[in-house]
């Protein structure tokens, strides 16, 4: 079995044996219960569900939804979605209760990254105001979502984010969490040979994983993040400076950018646009435009669309958006990206859309983990693809 550690930085909150030992159990069981259990409801669907609806209507279910309709009443597929739900929980649990442990420690630590010699930046805002569709969301059942602020100083939620993540995945994201910006510059490189970006923005940063993935393949561009939640940001910074990578994070939503018109080269959407509501995906694009400088490249890595999916894949990938507080996850797998790109000012000859470098790939992690990793929770944590929509700013 191959076993991906992950590196250990300044912030990063370290389990004693008690607690890895809890982790690493929720972790077997997590795949138990996807491996074992969860493929029996296909069973309990082919024999059971799909016999009787197709005596009742005379036809298949057209849709996930009607699958869904018929499926939330049979008692295995209660069981197993369960079980999940109740395994996504424990995950979060057993990172909290470590991170609680050494709270007070971890936050005297960012500080003193903070107001030491630094080679990136934070800046935080007063009175910020989060986003509803983030302040009143646990996204992926996170305890406090992104946007949690429990005491001063606080770095709970980059914590949370960046261990379990971590865990979640395997280790399929690298040692440093970094393959999703990682497999994203490697993508933007073979859409765009030759690209060289002076100044990169990653809107919707988080614990800074992704962001440290952008610096490290665009090593000589001055790379800037933002997100909305102070908790993820202060942990985003004081992680980077502790593994020496100079990166400036921002709090600001991505919906009213606080930068020039014209003033970056490239700008990046990683796995962000799932957790917002479909408004502000559509202000997020023309602020991209807005910002890009002409000639710009803005690149979205998202959940691929349902468009051309069989209606049961459609309703096992559906599971996120009802059971694992992921309100927009169904909606952004509806979403035509190149609609939203042309009202955003983009020119649709200079859109595209597609499959591409995934984050196993940009972490040269072999097959194995990829394996482990394809049924875990839900439907897209596979590493061997990612999707991506793309543009360019005319000029
Ligand atoms: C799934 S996480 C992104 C993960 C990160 N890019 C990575 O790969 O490690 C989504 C993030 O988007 C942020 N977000 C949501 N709406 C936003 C907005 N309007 N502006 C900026 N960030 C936003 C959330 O707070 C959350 O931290």
């Amino acid at each position: 079995m191959t076993r991906v550690f992950q590196e250990v930085h300044a912030v990063l909150p370290q389990a004693t044996l008690d607690e890895a030992a809890r982790q690493e159990f929720i972790n077997q069981l997590g795949k138990h219960v996807l491996n074992e259990f969860t493929p029996g409801t296909r069973v309990a669907y082919e024999r059971d569900v799909l016999p009787t609806f197709k005596r009742e209507h005379g036809r298949e279910p057209t849709d996930r939804h009607e699958i869904r309709k018929v499926m939330i009443e049979h008692p295995f597929y209660r069981m197993t979605s369960s079980f999940q739900r109740t395994v996504q929980e424990m995950m979060w649990d057993s990172v909290d209760e470590s991170i609680q442990r050494q709270l007070p420690d971890l936050i005297d630590t960012s500080r003193k990254i903070a107001a030491g010699n630094t080679i990136g930046s934070i800046s935080l805002k007063d009175g910020f105001e989060i986003p509803r569709y983030v302040s009143e969301n646990d996204h992926h059942a996170m305890p406090g979502g992104y946007s949690g602020d429990l005491c001063d100083g606080d770095i709970t939620a980059g914590a949370l984010y960046d261990r379990g993540a971590f865990i979640y995945t395997q280790g399929l994201f690298g040692p440093r969490m970094d393959g999703i910006g990682k497999a994203a510059s490697i993508m933007a490189r073979r859409l765009w040979p030759g690209l060289a970006p002076k100044k990169i923005l990653e809107i919707g940063c988080t614990a800074g994983g992704s962001t440290v993935g952008l610096k490290a393949m665009f090593p000589d561009a001055e790379v800037h993040a933002i997100d909305v939640g102070a908790a993820v940001l202060r942990y985003a910074h004081a992680r980077a400076e502790s593994l020496g990578v100079p990166l400036h994070f921002h709090q600001m939503s991505g919906e009213a950018l606080e930068f020039d018109d014209a003033s970056f080269d490239m700008i990046c959407c990683l796995a962000s646009l799932h957790e917002t509501s479909l408004t502000a995906t559509h202000n997020i694009f023309k602020e991209a435009f807005r910002v890009l400088k002409p000639g710009g490249r803005f690149l979205v890595s998202e959940l691929p669309p349902y468009e051309g999916v069989d209606a049961w894949t459609q309703f096992v990938r559906d599971w996120d958006t009802y059971n694992n507080a992921e309100p927009y996850w169904g909606r952004v797998h509806e979403l035509d990206f190149s609609d939203v790109a042309t009202q955003a000012g983009f020119d649709r000859t200079h859109y595209g859309q597609g499959f591409g470098t995934g984050v196993a790939e940009a972490n040269a992690l072999t097959s194995a983990v990829e394996v482990q990793n394809k049924k875990f929770m839900g439907s897209t944590r596979g590493g061997g693809q990612a999707w991506y929509a793309w543009m360019t700013k005319a000029g």
